[in-house]
C-alpha cells in the first residue's frame, strides 16, 4: 500500500511534490499504541506484524545527551518511575519498566534508544517517521544529536528517513546537520500560513492533527505539491474519509486496523 506524492484521491489535479518517495497510506502512531506500549520495541514489532510498512515514533535528549524514544518530557506515564528524561542518565532510565504499565506481558520492555530502534527496523525492513520531541530548551541540542545518529546508523536498505517537528528551532537545526534528510513541519492545527513556514524551513512534508483538519485544507496542501500526514486517527471511517478527501497517509495508534479497513474500502490503496 503505497501513497505516490503524486497521487491525489480527491481526485483533483496530480501535483508533483519534493519529499521522500514511496510513502505509505498507514504509519503506526508511537509503533502501535493502541495494542502495545509506546514507543516500545514491541511495539515497533507490533506494527510490523499487523502490516506497517513506516512507524512513527519520539525522540528525547537524556541527561547525557542519548537519544532516547519517549513521548513525555518525564517518564512518569509511560515507565515505573519518576523524573524528567532530561534530568536522568542513560544508565538511569534503563532500570525502569517502560512496559509493564500498558500490560503484564510486556514487562521488561525499557526506553530504547535510537540507535537499537533504528537497528530493529532494518532488521524488520520498516521504514520511519522520526519525531524530534525536545523537552524545553533543548531544541537545537535533540535535532542535531537525532541527525547524527540517523546519518551514521540509518540503513541503506531501507527508505530514507522522514524526521518530523514541531518545534521550529529544532527543524533549522535538522536542516543545518542533515539538509540531506526530509524533514516534515508538525502542526496540531494548520495555520494561514502554513507554507510560508515550510518554504521558510525547508520542509517536504506537512504533518497535521486530524481533529479540525478541513477538505479545503488538505485540497490547499496537496495542490501545493506538499505530502500530507495526518495524525492521530484510529477511527476507520474517519480514515477513509481523509484519504478521500485527499490526504497522503494516516498516522494510527491501530496501524492494523487502519490498514485492513482502507484495503476493504479503497481497494486501489491495497496495493
Ligand atoms: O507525529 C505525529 C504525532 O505523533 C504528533 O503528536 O504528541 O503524538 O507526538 P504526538
Ligand atoms: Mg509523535
Amino acid at each position: 500500500m503505497t501513497a505516490s506524492p503524486a497521487r491525489s484521491v480527491a481526485g483533483g489535479a496530480a501535483v508533483a511534490a519534493a519529499g521522500p518517495p514511496d510513502l505509505p497510506v498507514v504509519i503506526g502512531h508511537r509503533g502501535a499504541a493502541a495494542v502495545a506500549p509506546e514507543n516500545t520495541l514491541a511495539s515497533m514489532r507490533r506494527a510490523h506484524a499487523d502490516g506497517a510498512r513506516w512507524v512513527e515514533f519520539d525522540v528525547h535528549l537524556s541527561g547525557d545527551g542519548r537519544c532516547i524514544v519517549l513521548h513525555d518530557d518525564t517518564i512518569d506515564r509511560t515507565t515505573d518511575g519518576r523524573g524528567a528524561a532530561a534530568a536522568l542518565s542513560f544508565e538511569a532510565l534503563r532500570r525502569y519498566d517502560a512496559g509493564a504499565w500498558f500490560a503484564p506481558q510486556f514487562a521488561g520492555e525499557r526506553i530504547p534508544d535510537l540507535e537499537e530502534l533504528t537497528a530493529l527496523l532494518g532488521a524488520l525492513g520498516l521504514g520511519a517517521n522520526v519525531e524530534i520531541k525536545p523537552s524545553p530548551g533543548a531544541e537545537k541540542a535533540t535535532a542535531e544529536a537525532v541527525m547524527a545518529v540517523l546519518r551514521r546508523c540509518w540503513p541503506a536498505h531501507l527508505p530514507p528517513p522522514l524526521v518530523s517537528s514541531f518545534a521550529p528551532l529544532s527543524l533549522a537545526a535538522a536542516r543545518d546537520a542533515a539538509p540531506e534528510i526530509a524533514r516534515g513541519y508538525l502542526f496540531g492545527q494548520l495555520p494561514a500560513d502554513w507554507r510560508r513556514r515550510a518554504e521558510a524551513l525547508g520542509c517536504a512534508t506537512i504533518h497535521c492533527g486530524e481533529r479540525r483538519l478541513t477538505p479545503a485544507q488538505v485540497a490547499a496542501v496537496r495542490e501545493a505539491g506538499y505530502p500530507l500526514l495526518v495524525y492521530t486517527v484510529n477511527d476507520p471511517a474517519r480514515a477513509r474519509e481523509l484519504i478521500h478527501w485527499g490526504a497522503t497517509g494516516i498516522i494510527s495508534d491501530c496501524p492494523g486496523a487502519i490498514i485492513a479497513a482502507l484495503a476493504r474500502s479503497v481497494p486501489t490503496l491495497a496495493e
